[in-house]
């Protein structure tokens, strides 16, 4: 019984010697210590290298529109709809949901947050889009315009069209407004 148990101990002193041989064994220097290889790798940093330039006109895969600078815009892109009382509602919508903060429902550039901005957001009546094509209010809803953030992700082009119609409508009233006196 006392033999065979000495056999054993015998026998799994052997198999450590050989396990610790076979881990322990000498190593190359430059593989030690493994333990900082991570820290000591060559770091590779996020935009380290600069994004590849995508070329002029790309759209991505799912569509898309264009870049097209806000001078292209007013002068290439023309509303495609017609108007009628269901466009200039729905653009009246959507203005009042997504201008009206900043421009006033009345698009005067006197909405309740306008105090609030280091730069005052136009009149839209009687200021530079009042004079200028439908493409100039459509490129400022999608890209933006100086201080104005882009409202592309908000709307689609159709409702970004309706909006340009409502607020076409709302210039032409106010001019009626001047002419007639008021
Ligand atoms: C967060 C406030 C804010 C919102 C919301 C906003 N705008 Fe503006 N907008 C501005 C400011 C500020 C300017 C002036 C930008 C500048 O000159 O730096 C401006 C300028 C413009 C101009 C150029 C006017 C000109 O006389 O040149 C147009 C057109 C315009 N906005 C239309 C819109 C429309 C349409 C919407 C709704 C989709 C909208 N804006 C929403 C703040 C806003």
């Amino acid at each position: 019984m006392i033999g065979g148990s000495t056999r054993t101990i015998r026998a799994s002193r052997l198999m450590l010697a050989v396990a610790l041989a076979v881990v322990v064994r000498p190593v190359p220097a430059i593989c030690f210590p493994w333990s900082i290889d991570m820290y000591r790798g060559p770091e590779i940093q996020p935009y380290a290298k600069a994004p590849r330039v995508t070329p002029a006109d790309t759209i991505p895969v799912h569509g898309g529109e264009p870049p097209m600078s806000l001078e292209q815009a007013t002068i290439k892109m023309h509303n495609p709809l017609q108007p009628s009382p269901e466009n200039l509602a729905k653009g009246k919508e959507q203005f009042t949901t997504y201008c009206a903060p900043c421009h006033g429902n009345s698009a005067q550039g006197n909405g309740p947050v306008a105090h609030i901005l280091a730069k005052p957001p136009k009149n839209l009546v009687s200021g530079t889009s009042k004079d200028l094509p439908d493409g100039y209010i459509y490129g400022a809803i999608r890209d933006g315009v100086l201080s104005m953030p882009s409202y592309a992700e908000e709307m689609p082009a159709e409702q970004r069209w309706q909006v340009v119609m409502y607020i076409r409508s709302m210039q032409a009233e106010a001019a009626k407004a001047k002419v007639a006196g008021n």
